[in-house]
């Protein structure tokens, strides 16, 4: 059968094997940065759904997961920021060393509004894990401890990421043909 997600791939940015040997990095830094703490991991839906699933079963020591889905409006108005909470965790996170799971920062408003709002459920940490990081398009300072890769300012797709909701379930995080969205 035709890959009918691979044909409006320009280019492979991250193969399966590399993405593969650097969770298992991340996997193996978590382990011990969290052994013998109280930890919970929350995966921000949908876009981290397959590298969370992946390096969890590369972390080694006791953990509880969950997820949120949030929308970012940039900086807003509030002083507390503008995120949007379409669907929360269920688990209480006072106390427990919190680590948050995204697949891309990028302006990096959405991971800066949230975890302010976190903080106020007093967690004894917070730290952030995320697959990607575009640099380049930073707006706002945010401290995240874990990076899977540094990519340059393209829009891609795939292991997780999405265009116009397509394009999760690609194994490989790709650059989109240009002629897919002109
Ligand atoms: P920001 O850091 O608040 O700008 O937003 C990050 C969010 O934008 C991510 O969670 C993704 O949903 C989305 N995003 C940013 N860049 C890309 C990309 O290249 N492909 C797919 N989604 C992206
Ligand atoms: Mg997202």
């Amino acid at each position: 059968m035709e890959h009918y997600v691979e044909r409006d791939i320009e280019k492979v940015l991250l193969s399966k094997e590399e993405i593969e040997k650097r969770v298992m990095e991340l996997g193996e830094q978590i382990s011990q940065d969290y052994q013998g703490k109280d930890f919970i991991a929350v995966g921000i839906l949908r876009g981290s759904v397959v590298f969370f699933s992946d390096l969890m079963r590369c972390v080694k020591i006791p953990m509880e997961i969950d997820f949120m889905a949030v929308s970012s409006y940039g900086q807003g108005s509030s002083s507390t920021g503008s995120v949007q909470i379409k669907y929360d965790m269920q688990e209480d996170i006072r106390g427990k060393h919190l680590l948050i799971i995204e697949d891309i920062i990028d302006s990096g408003w959405t991971l800066h509004n949230l975890t302010k709002l976190l903080q106020g459920r007093q967690p004894a940490s917070i730290e952030m894990c995320c697959l990607l990081n575009k640099q380049d398009r930073r707006e706002v300072e945010v401290p995240v401890k874990y990076i899977g890769f540094d990519i340059p300012d393209e829009f891609v797709v795939g292991y997780g990421l999405d265009y116009a909701a397509k394009y999760r379930n690609y194994e490989s995080v790709g650059i989109l043909k240009r002629s897919v969205y002109e």
